[in-house]
């Protein structure tokens, strides 16, 4: 098998998190002043609770690494509730104890937006570009916030989401609030250029575009596909995302 690289199957969403976490906990011990590429989302929630733990335990120590996360929406900052910036600092950084400095998101509330990719981009080269880059998988496919059609030299930018997403993602919103319909994603050739990618997607709304990502040709209709073009992706799943591929692969 050559892609993924690794793939492992837990038998509940739970195991899968843990199992992705221990994977981050051994890279960080390995290199504590890691460069990751960090998601948001409810799949992050359980894997960034299990490396807190792990650093309470004192087996990890989170406070020397560097982030950059995927994406944020557009018109949404630090300063927003429902911001992504908000939601790591309370899920990660804050109990973590990192140093602000050494968490990076795209601004949503750029000034001008189309210069903030190119602003990204540049802070990601300066840390010396990312050793390891952390997934999640959209219902369709995307990775970041790169929807389908998103092109693989795709970069840092601004992006349209598409319905499902905004649908999808309205739970994380208060009732009658509006949901954001663009974002600041990282691209497709910034998450290819990552030295090491970690997917992790769990549950049965996922499993088409687990199988879409793992078992069919790269194609525009499947952003996740094109990680196929990397030599070192290792993907998480539990038996629920793992429905739909084939035995070979999910034994
Ligand atoms: C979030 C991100 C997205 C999510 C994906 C899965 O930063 O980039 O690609 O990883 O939408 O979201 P959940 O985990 O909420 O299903």
């Amino acid at each position: 098998m050559t892609f993924p690289h690794t793939l492992r199957i837990a038998e509940t969403a739970a195991e899968a998190g843990e199992m992705a976490a221990a994977m981050l906990a051994e890279a960080i011990a390995a290199r504590p002043s890691i460069v990751l590429g960090l998601a948001t989302g409810g799949t992050m929630r359980g894997v960034y609770a299990s490396l807190l733990a792990r650093q309470t335990r004192g087996e990890v120590d989170l406070t020397q690494i560097c982030a950059f996360n995927l994406d944020d929406y557009l018109g949404l900052g630090i300063e927003d509730e429902q911001s992504y910036a908000t939601e790591m600092r309370r899920v990660l950084f804050a109990p973590a104890g990192i140093d602000p400095r050494r968490c990076h998101i795209p601004n949503g509330r750029a000034a001008d937006p189309a210069k903030e990719g190119d602003r990204y981009e540049a802070a990601i080269r300066d840390a010396g570009g990312i050793d390891l880059q952390l997934l999640g998988l959209g219902v369709n496919g995307h990775i970041g916030f790169n929807e389908p059609g998103s092109l693989p030299q795709s970069r840092t930018r601004v992006v349209d989401l598409a319905p499902q997403t905004i649908v999808h993602n309205r739970k994380h919103f208060p009732p009658g609030a509006d949901v954001p319909t663009r974002a600041i994603s990282m691209g497709i050739a910034t998450i290819l250029e990552a030295r090491r990618i970690l997917v992790l997607a769990t549950g049965a709304v996922k499993a088409d575009a687990v199988s879409a990502m793992l078992e069919r040709p790269p194609s525009t209709d499947c952003p996740a596909s094109f990680l196929s073009r990397h030599g070192q992706v290792s993907v998480v799943l539990d038996r629920a995302a793992a429905a739909r591929i084939g035995p070979v692969r999910a034994p």
